[in-house]
């Protein structure tokens, strides 16, 4: 019988199309979240994709009665950690929330791994922890220097992941750094679905386009880029969620990993645009603006670890990641609270 793997933040964006990776696979899993930026419609999605978990628990990462009796149910394999806050403008605003959040709950997680004798994890973490990078692409050796609090607190997770293993090497540990992850599931059926105005571009992209929103403002047209637009590396959250996978199988003998997850190609505001316009045959109107504060020129990844350690490589072009997306905005308008 194959062990599950916990799934923590699996109702989220990255972690439901990663609940789908690993049912494809064969692999079972369990899901913990606490729902505080997902709906519990997720798991309905899931059962229609054939990728029920075999138990859902809303609970906290924080709880440690609740992950201490979640491990006395289960002997799980390993844990995917997704469970964290993400917005950075937020971070700013309530550092504190997103030190207890995210550092506190990641620690309340290891501790309770270790107690159940579970030492194997695979780590969300960001490009944001290269700061402005003085090179690109960035290798995984580059610089690290996170400029906002959410990024700070990825960073003191990694310190805590990498602290750990040197005490213990009994621990797997799998840290990824993930660029831009767009697209959605291409049954439209599971995607991402922000509360309020999107912070990110794909989906206020997507918005527009439904008409929901007059226009993007493009946040500077003047860095030095090829058209002045910033230059991220976004890959299909479908490649991202089967990276885990190959994470996970690379964590067969306890080690620590540290891997970039992107697809080494630069793509600017504009061509992002264009793109998406051009595949789904819808105009997006946009305006240039002003720099949004915190905001690098250029982002993207080295890829040769991803390759040579995980064998992994993304299949999705940027056509597809903005064909799926349009699927997903325009089949659920009201996201996840769409009827089936
Ligand atoms: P998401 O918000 O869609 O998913 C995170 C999930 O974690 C949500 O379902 C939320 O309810 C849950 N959660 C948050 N705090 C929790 C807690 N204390 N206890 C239990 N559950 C909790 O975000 P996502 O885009 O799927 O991101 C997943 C992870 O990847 C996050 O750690 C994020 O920081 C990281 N990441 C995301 C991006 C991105 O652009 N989406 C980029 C780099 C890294
Ligand atoms: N952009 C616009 N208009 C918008 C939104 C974004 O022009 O309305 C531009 C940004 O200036 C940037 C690019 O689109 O040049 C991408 O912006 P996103 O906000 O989508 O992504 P970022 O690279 O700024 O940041 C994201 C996450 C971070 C994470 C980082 C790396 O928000 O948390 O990717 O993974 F750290």
């Amino acid at each position: 019988m194959t062990l599950p793997i916990l799934i923590t933040g699996g109702t989220g964006f990255i972690g439901s199309h990663t609940a789908v990776a690993l049912a494809e696979a064969g692999q079972p899993v369990v899901i913990l979240d606490n729902l505080c930026n997902s709906s519990p419609k997720v798991l309905e999605r899931l059962a229609k994709l054939g990728a029920s978990p075999v138990t859902f628990v809303q609970a906290d990462i924080r709880d440690s009665a609740a992950l201490d009796a979640l491990f006395a149910r289960y002997t799980f394999a390993g844990v995917i950690h997704f469970a964290g806050l993400k917005a950075v403008g937020e971070s700013v605003a309530q550092p504190l929330r997103y030190l207890d959040n995210n550092v506190s709950g990641t620690i309340n997680l290891l501790q309770a791994m270790d107690r159940a004798n579970v030492r194997r994890i695979v780590f969300s973490s960001s490009a944001t922890v290269y700061g402005d990078p003085v090179h690109v692409p960035i290798p995984e050796t580059a610089t690290l220097n996170a400029t906002n609090p959410y990024g700070r607190t990825k960073l003191m997770c990694e310190d805590a992941l990498r602290a750990l293993h040197t005490a213990d090497p009994r621990w797997g540990i799998a840290v990824l750094r993930y660029f831009n992850p767009v697209g959605a599931h291409e049954s439209g059926l599971l995607g991402e679905a922000p509360n309020g105005v999107p912070n990110n571009l794909m989906p206020y992209i997507t918005q527009v386009a439904l008409g929901q929103r007059e226009y993007l403002q493009i946040f500077g047209a003047d860095y030095d880029t090829p058209d002045g637009t910033g230059v991220r590396d976004y890959l299909h959250v479908r490649d991202l969620a089967t990276g885990h996978l190959a994470a996970l199988r690379a964590l067969d003998e306890p080690k620590l990993l540290t891997i970039n997850l992107g697809t080494g190609r630069g793509v600017s505001v504009k061509e992002m645009v264009d793109t998406f316009a051009r595949v789904n045959g819808v105009p997006i109107p946009y305006k240039l603006g002003p720099r949004r504060p915190g905001d690098v020129a250029a982002c993207f990844a080295h890829t040769q670890q991803a390759k040579t350690l995980l064998d992994w490589e993304p299949r999705f072009d940027l056509a597809r990641m903005c064909a799926d997306a349009w699927r997903w905005q325009s089949m659920n308008q009201q996201g996840f609270d769409t009827p089936l």
